[in-house]
């Protein structure tokens, strides 16, 4: 991924900063785009993913929808020019202003994800004499088979409605006239790679849309949110999410009837793979049982690996290029490998990026790439420490 030059603009270039490939950004929003195009299928880019603008400008000039979060990613779907009949909102805790900002905004969906929030969203909706669009989050009780921190779609999750609830749902619809009834909606996690996963939930949206029809609810849209993963292990070999197959296996299992559209939400998968983090190396501690490398970014850059305990792919940069301009006899000793952990400057003994990655020799002043790092990446920066905030740079 990374050539000379970009290597040479790197060490011309003060460190930790994200750097996005947009040329690889592009491709895979291409990808997205013909695979779920064959179906007629509507994708929201789920922006609490990365809001960068220049990679949300990207994103909606390829006519892609927003789903937001926030009452500011609301507005920054408007602002950067997506169509507000393709910006859907979800969120367990819309404050008041929040929906306020929605409705004036004329959005095309609320995902509801509580009964309360049904009657505070029609009343506020009365208001502004408006009638909002909104589709029912339902907890399908699906097993994501992902990391327990980012499984969303079981019973004891804090998302959306469970199914012994919709009884309470039929009848609030029906007595609140600023609400108009879309359909229902799901997101089930995050990091899925395992079709088998979605074709479970596909079972789940159909009975569930019967469920529905049965007390005389029409269905417009069935909204399966998010969640298709990305290979972190190998994002040079395989840097495209399996877009194919994911939109075929809801074109295949969904029970989509006539005049109905299937919406998804996806997030990581649009982005992962465009971003990496690069940081320099300030201090090799070499200890008895451990080395460490000490890098000039940590959990104020890239926040994952400490909160979800999330694999990135790391490279030394530097040393790839030494190998490049070395002779023979250097390169071969140089390729030995050492086991580093290789953590951030932060004061916290969990500001670590991975602990034993093998890599070459390294020295202070080196280049570490972190790899896949364009999804909840800068969008968790922080300021803890009052640390600088983390820059971007771009392949063009
Ligand atoms: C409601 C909702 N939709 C979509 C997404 C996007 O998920 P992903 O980035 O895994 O595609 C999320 C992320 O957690 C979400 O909460």
């Amino acid at each position: 991924m990374f050539n000379n030059n970009t290597i040479q603009r790197f060490n011309d270039t003060e460190t930790p900063f994200y750097y996005y490939d947009m040329g690889v950004l592009r491709n895979t929003l291409d990808a997205c785009r013909d695979a779920s195009s064959k179906y007629g299928f509507h994708v929201h880019y789920a922006m609490k993913a990365n809001f960068n603008p220049k990679v949300i400008d990207m994103i909606q000039s390829f006519g892609f929808g927003a789903d937001c979060v926030s009452g500011n990613e609301v507005k920054a779907a408007v602002e950067h020019g997506f169509d507000k009949g393709k910006v859907v909102f979800a969120g367990v805790g819309k404050s008041d202003k929040e929906i306020n900002l929605a409705l004036d905004a004329d959005i095309f969906c609320f995902n509801v994800e509580s009964v309360q929030e049904l009657e505070i969203i029609n009343e506020l909706a009365k208001a502004k004499n408006k009638v909002a669009g909104i589709a029912i989050r339902i907890n399908p009780n699906v097993d994501a088979h992902t990391h327990h921190f980012i499984t969303t779609g079981l019973d004891e999750n804090k998302f959306g409605i469970n199914a012994w609830q919709l009884n309470d749902v039929a009848e609030t619809l029906r007595k609140c006239h600023n609400l108009k009834f879309l359909g229902i909606h799901f997101h089930i996690g995050s990091q899925i790679t395992d079709m088998e996963v979605y074709r479970n939930l596909c079972t789940r949206i159909n009975e569930m849309q019967d469920w529905f029809e049965d007390h005389g609810f029409a269905i417009k849209i069935l909204n399966t949110g998010g969640g298709l993963g990305v290979d972190y292990y190998n994002p040079d070999t395989n840097g495209l999410a399996d877009f194919e197959s994911y939109f075929k296996v809801f074109s295949k299992f969904l029970n989509v009837k006539p005049g109905q559209e299937v919406h998804f939400e996806l997030g990581r998968a649009m982005v992962a793979q465009s971003a990496s983090l690069i940081s320099r190396v300030l201090y090799v501690k070499n200890g008895q049982k451990k080395n460490f490398l000490i890098l000039d970014a940590g959990m104020t850059e890239l926040m994952r690996p400490m909160l979800y305990q999330a694999y990135h792919s790391i490279q030394n940069l530097s040393q790839e290029s030494r190998i490049k301009n070395q002779d023979k006899s250097e390169i071969e000793h140089s390729k030995s490998e050492i086991k580093y952990d290789v953590v951030g400057p932060i004061c916290e003994s969990t500001d670590c990026f991975r602990k034993d990655v093998d890599l070459p020799q390294s020295y202070r002043g080196d280049l570490i790439a972190i790899r896949t790092a364009g999804a909840y990446g800068e969008v968790m920066a922080s300021n803890y420490n009052l640390r600088d905030q983390v820059q971007s740079v771009y392949s063009e």
